[in-house]
């Protein structure tokens, strides 16, 4: 009886923590996050404007040792993983907001609309800083066009 009791108040305990938490997370969710366009979103970063030729694929086959080596413990091109899956990620946004999120998220997850959206989508598990550079970036974003 008493053991049902300490059982039942257990069980409150951690209702009221759940309860808790949820009502954090409902605060966050109340700050609003204004929509914007994907397609006309340039990110916040130094890419300002970037204009895509025809593919090289020299710079894709680097920027995919590139992508490998520096995101895969988080990105899958097809699946979801800790973050989104990476194919098809130009037809969502513009090539400018991508550069500038592989180079800048940390500002990016903080300021910019689209990108807090997808923090949210992922459960606010933030997209870490990689230390790429443009050039990188660049060849990064060469891949990305081949997916
Ligand atoms: C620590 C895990 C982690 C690493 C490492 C990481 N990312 Fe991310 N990435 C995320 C998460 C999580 C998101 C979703 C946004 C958020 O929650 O911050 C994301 C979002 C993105 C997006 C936006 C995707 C979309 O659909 O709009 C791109 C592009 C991206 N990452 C590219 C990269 C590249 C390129 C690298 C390697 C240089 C990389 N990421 C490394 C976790 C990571």
């Amino acid at each position: 009886m008493i053991i049902k009791r300490f059982q039942q108040l257990l069980a409150l305990c951690c209702m009221g923590l759940f309860l808790a938490n949820c009502g954090g997370g409902k605060q966050e969710a109340e700050d609003e996050i204004p929509d914007v366009d994907p397609m006309t979103n340039l990110g916040i970063g130094p890419v300002k404007s970037l204009e895509l030729g025809e593919l090289d694929q020299t710079m894709a086959d680097e920027g995919k040792k590139l992508y490998d080596a520096k995101c895969t413990a988080c990105h899958n091109i097809k699946t979801k993983m800790i973050g989104p899956p990476q194919a098809g990620v130009l037809d969502r946004r513009t090539p400018e907001w991508v550069m500038n999120m592989i180079i800048n998220p940390s500002e990016m997850i903080k300021k910019d609309p689209t990108a807090r959206h997808l923090l949210k989508e992922y459960n606010n598990v933030p997209m870490t800083e990689q230390g790429v550079t443009e050039e990188e970036a660049r060849k990064i974003l060469e891949y990305f066009r081949t997916m």
